[in-house]
């Protein structure tokens, strides 16, 4: 079986993560900031993943779902999400995934989220003062991509 993770990340939490899945399922890693990863429809399984910012999931990796995921017949569509909302994250996943791309989705994996108020600029300190305090926030949830790992090694 073949698989790729196409990732996004600001600040490198979710490359981490993406990091993870990719050696965990020994598969290729694609980052979207380096444009669309060719060849979609090779890959049995696709992994997505992205963190929720400004309570949006990213414009890019929405619009490469919606728009260039030719999946292969019968493959595996998975998303990943990182944020520190995570009672919200789904919600915010479906408000920017078409319909039938989350038909196609065999599951939400919440991936935990990073946050140093050192890595960022004056107004992101004040958005982030009034969302969680401007803490530093390392929140991670390795036991959920260990079991997304596991279950497409078991799917195979
Ligand atoms: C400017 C900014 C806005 C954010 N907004 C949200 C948000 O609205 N909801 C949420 O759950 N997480 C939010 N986060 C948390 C990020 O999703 C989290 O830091 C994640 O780990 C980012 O991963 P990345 O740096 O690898 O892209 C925000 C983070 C930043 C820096």
């Amino acid at each position: 079986m073949k698989t790729l993770v196409v990732y996004l990340s600001q600040k490198g939490y979710m490359k981490e993560v993406s990091e993870r899945i990719g050696s965990g399922l020994n598969c290729e890693i694609h980052n979207l900031a380096d444009g669309a990863p060719a060849l979609i429809s090779e890959y049995d399984n696709i992994v997505i993943s992205a963190a929720i910012f400004a309570r949006k999931y990213p414009a890019k990796m929405a619009q490469f779902c919606n728009n260039q995921l030719n999946l292969k017949r019968g493959s595996h569509l998975y998303f990943v999400v990182g944020g520190f909302e995570k009672d919200n994250i789904e919600t915010y996943l479906k408000k920017s995934i078409n319909q039938d791309i989350l038909t196609k989705t065999k599951s939400i994996t919440y991936a935990g989220a990073k946050y140093d108020p050192k890595e960022h600029k004056t107004m992101t300190h004040i958005i982030m003062k009034f969302m969680q305090g401007n803490r530093f926030v390392n929140e991670t949830a390795w036991e959920n991509i260990d079991s997304l790992v596991n279950s497409i090694l078991e799917s195979e």
